[in-house]
């Protein structure tokens, strides 16, 4: 029999090896990788399509953080209580279970962990008698001192409209005190500190010109080959880049720092929390042979592999103190602290409408379409009438 899944690229061939040693100790059971877009908002659609038609095309769903409430809700997911105990649940961290948990029941085990880190040339930096930025202002300051487009450019992040635009922009809102909805459930992102975030990202591009217009088609990879190619003195990425750019062949190998992003002058930063782990769908005919995978694919030894091969940041808390994983990445005490720290995006069954509303208008600002307030005031006018529509 074989199990299917779709996922994205197999960045650093860590997904093929752990389905080869899967096959290799359950003779009888396949595993079939299907290769989907790198955008997780496409992918989303495309699990959407198919379980709204009750298909069993996919016995497992390689899950985003922000799908669980929407997957959980519409009934497309098979809860994995029975199997994944309270007790293994203690074994991750803490954001990942809660993110993987929906309605008092988990839905999903936690692979990999991830949080918005800025990513910095510590050579150049130190070069010029510099130190690494406190703040926006300063990290302007730095960038436009230091670059020289278009063979080096400031800042490097993700600007293309889809969901990635959506986790560098709310760090930037959070980092700057702002907020998409209220405790009262109101909607906020047209406030004065929602509208200066975005600025600041436009002027990054349109006014301060420290980031390529280019950036404009950049999902993480993309911005990721710009700085590993040496051409970028910062860039805003998740915590996986860090194997890659530090890896055999690679020009910065060695010449890279990574630390919190950065808030907006006298504030703190903020991190965007994301993480990807398994659910097994509702409607496959397999599941107990799915879930023999996903617990194979969530060891200590398969996190390894997924962590050296793909950067991949393990969602187990013993890998933090792995004395094999220490040695080779001393940034991971950090990191415990700003996966821990990070901050989950609106959980909710419409996140998607949600999500879409900031890519559009985020994304038209950077365009230079619409100016920040159009933008966010479209962004809240749109979120308001689908959220109240939905509450009558
Ligand atoms: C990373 C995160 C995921 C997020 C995505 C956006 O893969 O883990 O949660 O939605 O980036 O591009």
């Amino acid at each position: 029999m074989v199990l299917r899944y779709l996922s994205g690229p197999d960045i650093g061939g860590a997904s093929a090896e752990i389905i080869k040693r899967f096959e290799a100790e359950n003779p009888g059971i396949k595993v079939e990788m299907v290769e989907g877009p790198a955008a997780t908002n496409i992918r989303e659609n495309m699990y959407s399509t198919s379980f709204m038609g009750g298909e069993a095309t996919y016995d497992l769903a390689y899950m985003d953080v922000v799908w669980v409430p929407k997957f959980a809700a519409q009934g497309w997911l098979r809860p994995l209580d029975d199997w994944f105990t309270p007790k293994m649940q203690t074994e991750f961290l803490p954001g990942d279970v809660l993110g993987s948990t929906y309605g008092g029941k988990i839905y999903r085990i936690p692979v990999q962990s991830d949080g918005g880190m800025l990513y910095y040339r510590k050579d150049l930096i130190a070069q010029a008698g510099l130190k690494p930025p406190k703040d926006w202002p300063d990290l302007v300051r730095i960038a436009k001192k230091l670059q020289n487009p278009p063979a080096l450019w400031g800042y490097a992040f993700q600007g293309k409209q889809y969901e990635g635009l959506v986790c560098d922009y709310l760090e930037l809102m959070w980092g700057n005190g702002g907020r998409v909805v209220g405790e009262d459930g109101k909607i906020l992102v047209d406030s004065p500190e929602a509208i200066e975030a975005l600025r600041w990202l436009v002027d990054a591009v349109r006014k301060h010109g420290i980031s390529p217009e280019g950036v404009l088609t950049f999902q993480e990879e993309e911005a990721r080959h710009l700085f590993q190619e040496g051409k970028a003195v910062f860039m805003r990425n998740w915590p996986y880049a860090w194997n890659l750019v530090n890896g055999e062949g690679s020009p910065v190998k060695g010449k890279v720092g990574i630390m919190p992003m950065v808030g907006a002058e006298g504030r703190g930063g903020a991190a965007t929390l994301g993480g990807w782990g398994w659910s097994i769908s509702a409607y496959s005919k397999h599941p107990e042979e799915a879930w023999k995978f996903a617990q194979f694919a969530t060891t200590v030894e398969m996190l390894k592999i997924s962590y050296e091969k793909g950067g991949i940041i393990p969602a187990r808390r013993s890998l933090f103190k792995d004395p094999e994983v220490l040695a080779k990445s001393p940034h991971f005490k950090e990191l415990y602290d700003v996966l821990t720290d990070a901050r989950p995006r609106p959980v909710h069954p419409m996140y998607a409408r949600i999500s879409d509303a900031l890519q559009l208008h985020v994304s038209a600002a950077l365009a230079g379409q619409e100016t920040p307030e159009e933008a966010m005031k479209g962004a809240a006018d749109e979120m308001r009438a689908f959220i109240e529509r939905r509450r009558k």
